[in-house]
């Protein structure tokens, strides 16, 4: 018998039962969905609607039913539609009638809102520290090679030269705002709908805040037609991983292009490349590739999500249960692919050697520009006069280094013999010690912020984990 089926004389069209049910994909909400009963038949018996026996008796059936999931026992039957149907199918078996009071007052629709955002509460918790190690991957790599001057790009060309520590505290910061941008959707979906009921409220007077505070939530939800549609959350969250999956994918990608042949920069660890069944040379960078691959399907999960949501009317309608499995997809991607990203970030090889060869002087032609302006030339114009130099260079066939002073000087008297002291990598790099530059220390500084920003995040999940 359905939990619905009072009012039915026909059995359902067996294709339709299948369409329907979300049993196949919500199974995994179990613990929260118990978790919220549990706390369900506290608020029942505080407001007199059951005894205190009665809610011992649904209490030890709930554990027991999770027990049941936990050990793999738990058996499925043909009628159980979704995860919540299931359990209260199973407690009915274990403690009898009393399993029919617990859905006093409570609908499926403020449910399976409480317990989605349960189950994402602790998701959370474990994505933010998986992305920590990532962060933290990067930093250790930052600290290894400190010193080491790489080229830097703009559109991909050579630009100016700046530490291979900077460059990996880039995508640091990109983390790190992902981090901002996760607790913030933390926030709001820590808030708790159990208590709306269908859309119109509880009618039994339960105190919902009383509630709220049992199950970890900060605050209960304004408005319950509000709260049982609300998927803000999910969107949120799918937001935060589809611009998170981005910055990983740009990662993924220079890491691929610095380890091609080519470039040889970077050597990727064996354990995150594959080889090929034809060609025996052939090592593939598999997982980097998968990681920039799975950015189109994050991206298309949040516009899947905002596109079932635009024509729904107010309260929850079942194009609803369509919010699970992007988002459990998202969640199992991120699980895997985090630690793995740790992984290749921490045993990534760097060949010194390919990345000093591959310095161009041109690279200082700025830093050139630079020299005229300190002997009283506008940027403009200095600009303009090494460009000359460049093009003097090309047409002689020489490197900017190479030019003569009496070339130089043709093209401006300003230009002098200590015009040489500018063709150093380690002088330009140095010379952006700006907060935020490229030099030493200032790189060297950015990584103690950087550190204490971590350690921050880490006293402050642990405080709530102690809660
Ligand atoms: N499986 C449903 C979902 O995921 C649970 C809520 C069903 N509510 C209802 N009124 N049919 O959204």
């Amino acid at each position: 018998m359905k939990l619905w089926g009072g009012r039915f004389a026909a059995a359902s069209d067996e294709l339709m039962q299948r369409f329907g049910n979300s049993i196949g994909f919500d199974q995994r909400l179990y613990a929260a969905d118990i978790r919220g009963s549990i706390a369900y038949a506290g608020a029942l018996a505080r407001a007199g609607l059951i005894t205190a026996a009665e809610l011992e008796q649904l209490t030890r059936g709930l554990e027991q039913v999770r027990a049941e999931f936990e050990a793999g026992t738990f058996q499925l039957l043909p009628d159980d539609e979704d995860i919540h149907t299931a359990v209260e199918r199973r407690l009915g078996e274990l403690v009898g009638v009393v399993a029919g009071k617990l859905h006093t007052g409570r609908s499926r629709n403020d449910q399976v809102a409480t317990d989605v955002r349960l189950y994402l509460l602790d998701e959370i918790a474990l994505l933010r520290r998986a992305l920590l190690e990532v962060q933290n991957a990067l930093i250790e790599q930052a600290a290894k090679h400190l010193e080491l001057i790489i080229p830097g790009y703009t559109h991909l060309q050579q630009a100016q030269p700046v530490l291979f520590s900077h460059w990996l505290m880039s995508y640091f910061w990109k983390l790190q705002r992902d981090q901002e941008r996760l607790a913030d959707v933390e926030r709001r979906t820590r808030v708790c709908p159990l208590g709306a009921g269908a859309l119109a409220g509880n009618p039994f007077g339960i105190d919902r805040a009383a509630l709220a505070e049992a199950l970890g939530f900060e605050r209960v939800s304004e408005n319950s037609i509000d709260a049982v549609g609300d998927r803000d959350f999910i969107v949120e969250f799918l937001a935060w991983a589809a611009l998170l999956q981005v910055h990983l994918s740009q990662l993924a990608e220079e890491l691929m292009i610095w380890s091609s042949r080519e470039f040889g920069f970077v050597e990727l660890d064996e354990a995150y490349t594959t080889g090929s069944s034809l060609m025996p040379q052939k090592r593939n960078p598999d997982v980097l590739e998968l990681v920039r691959g799975k950015a189109g399907r994050m991206i298309g999960h949040l516009a899947g999500l905002l596109t079932t949501l635009k024509g729904l009317p107010s309260s929850y309608n079942k194009d609803l249960q369509e919010d699970k499995e992007p988002l459990f997809d998202v969640i199992d991607t991120l699980r895997l692919e985090l630690p793995l990203m740790a992984g290749v970030v921490r045993t990534l090889r760097v060949n010194r050697a390919r990345v000093e060869a591959a310095l161009d002087s041109g690279m200082l032609a700025t830093d050139l520009a630079d020299y005229l302006v300190r002997k009283g030339i506008p940027f403009r114009e200095s600009h303009h006069l090494v460009g000359r130099a460049v093009r003097r260079a090309e047409e002689l066939g020489v490197s900017l280094r190479e030019l003569e002073l009496s070339e130089y000087q043709a093209i401006h008297p300003a230009f002098g013999k200590d015009l040489y002291t500018v063709f150093d990598f380690r002088r330009s790099v140095e010379m952006r010690s700006v907060e935020g530059g490229t030099a030493l220390e200032a790189v060297r500084v950015q990584i103690e912020r950087a550190q204490s920003a971590i350690d921050q995040f880490t006293n402050w999940s642990t405080d709530q984990l102690d809660n």
